[in-house]
């Protein structure tokens, strides 16, 4: 097996060269091979600049994050949210935080569904989407085509068709020389990747059993508003409403499940699982509070996968895995023996070291260094598989069937029809009955393929 912490691309500098004199000799040239050029183009030293979509708590952050990295400068030159009202906070915060370092007049603040695309036009180098995941599709696939750098948050997705589409236009970010790199952060963790790293060189021996867990609270959520539009209110609380979220098991716990595939650099086969709604609130919409799913890969190993938000429970995010020799906690970064003795334990030995292992700051910090040496990582591909295990999740806990990988990948069952949405006066895909209550997937009977 190998570990791919960061996958990367060899574009260099010569590619972009040589892609460049094409572009002079030919009269005849599509617009997308002059994407060709731009995409490939190691910055070296220049100013990278970054437009935001999705102005919210972890897209003001991931800003803030490539403005932290070394190399060269990075502004920001445009934002682009659903609501003024989210915008215009994270920009006075990113001026407070990180004053000269952002450009963003009124002619580069963009609000509404269509904001993505009039930020677009832009010449941003790099975009961050970081909405919530069932736009995600739609807007990097149209981030793809303007032929910007790209860091994604996860998931990537909410639905199969969606993980198609991704998957598509990350075909075409490749064929262009784009960056993409994806917000599951404990790929760029030291701890992880040291322990990852010894669980593939065999010091558990073979992997029989993995455990992964985000078992904790309830998430947010906001009050309606008198009169607001039942778009508007599904939008401001995204979180539970399943064309916005996908659920938690997809929204939350793609980061445990995403490190088990990681190890077993494999996805699922088989899943089967069970999940429902125990404590019910009107305003908690129409996800689950709990999942529980044994997914099967190829080889055999059994992952076992639980999230739940019910308050005063087991509160554990974790992973687990066990092998033929020996046992690893693997978020603990601890590898134990078969006789329970620790073989392995990664803890951080200066400041540096400290460092990289937070994740968020040192994702970015791989993604501009990597990107100003011209070599573009490429992480959509195990983004947008890792994005449909959660989902292939769901789709067993919300039909109670056992599932098959190549089935639930190829589902045309649409649950985010996002692109059909261009005012808050749309109707959302899902609405509330006479007496204010959402309806529920009910295993045996919600169809899913
Ligand atoms: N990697 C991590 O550890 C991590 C942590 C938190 C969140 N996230 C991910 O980041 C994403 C955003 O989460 P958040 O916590 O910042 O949520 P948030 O609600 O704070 O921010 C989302 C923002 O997107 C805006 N938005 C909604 N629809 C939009 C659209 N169509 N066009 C433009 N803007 C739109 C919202 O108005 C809001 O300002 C989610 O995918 C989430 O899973 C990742």
């Amino acid at each position: 097996m190998k570990a791919s912490p960061t996958p990367a691309n060899s574009t260099s500098r010569r590619t972009f060269l040589r892609n460049s004199s094409v572009l002079v000799a030919g009269s005849a040239i599509a617009a997308s091979q002059v994407q060709i050029a731009r995409g490939a183009h190691a910055y070296g030293s220049d100013t990278i600049k970054v437009g935001l979509v999705g102005c919210g708590g972890r897209g003001s952050q991931a800003v803030q994050q490539a403005m932290n990295t070394t190399g060269g400068e990075v502004k920001l030159i445009a934002m682009a949210d659903a609501f003024e009202s989210r915008l215009q906070p994270s920009l006075a915060g990113l001026n407070r935080a990180k004053q000269g370092k952002v450009d963003v007049p009124k002619d580069r603040q963009f609000v509404g569904f269509n904001a993505y695309k009039d930020l677009l036009q832009t010449d941003c180098d790099m975009v961050i989407l970081a909405t919530p995941p069932g736009f995600r599709p739609l807007h990097f696939e149209a981030a793809v085509k303007a032929g910007k750098q790209i860091f994604a948050e996860k998931p990537v997705a909410v639905d199969a068709p969606g993980v198609r589409r991704f998957l598509a236009a990350n075909e075409i970010a490749k064929q262009k020389g784009l960056a993409v790199a994806i917000g599951l952060q404990r790929r760029h963790e030291r701890k992880y990747m040291e322990t990852v790293k010894a669980i593939q060189d065999g010091a558990i021996g073979d992997i029989v059993l993995a455990r992964a867990y985000w078992n904790g609270n309830k998430p947010w959520f906001r009050t309606r508003i008198e009169g607001e539009t039942e778009m508007t209110y599904q939008m401001r609380n995204w979180y539970n409403f399943l064309w916005t979220c996908g659920d938690h098991i997809v929204e939350q716990h793609i980061h445990n499940i995403d490190v088990i595939n990681w190890i077993k650099n494999d996805y699922p086969a088989k899943a089967q699982g069970q999940g429902g709604c125990v404590l019910r609130e009107k305003a908690f919409g129409e996800i689950y509070d709990h999942h529980m799913v044994e997914f099967t890969y190829g080889d055999g190993t059994v992952m076992l996968s639980e999230c739940r938000h019910q308050p005063n429970t087991w509160n554990s995010v974790a992973e687990h895995v066990h092998g033929t020799k020996g046992r690893a906690d693997v978020s603990g970064s601890k590898i134990y023996d078969a006789d329970g003795k620790i073989i392995h334990n990664f803890s951080p030995k200066n400041d540096q070291e400290r460092d990289l292992s937070q994740g968020h700051q040192q994702e970015h910090h791989d993604l501009f260094a990597e990107i100003r040496a011209g070599r573009m990582p490429q992480e959509g591909e195990w983004g947008a598989k890792s994005t449909m295990t959660a989902i292939f999740g769901r789709m067993a806990t919300y039909s109670g069937q056992t599932l098959d990988w190549d089935k639930c990948l190829n589902s045309e069952v649409v649950v985010s029809p996002v692109d059909k949405y261009t005012s808050f006066d749309d109707v959302p895909p899902t609405k509330p009955d006479a007496d204010g209550w959402y309806a529920l997937p009910t295993p045996g009977k919600t169809k899913v393929v």
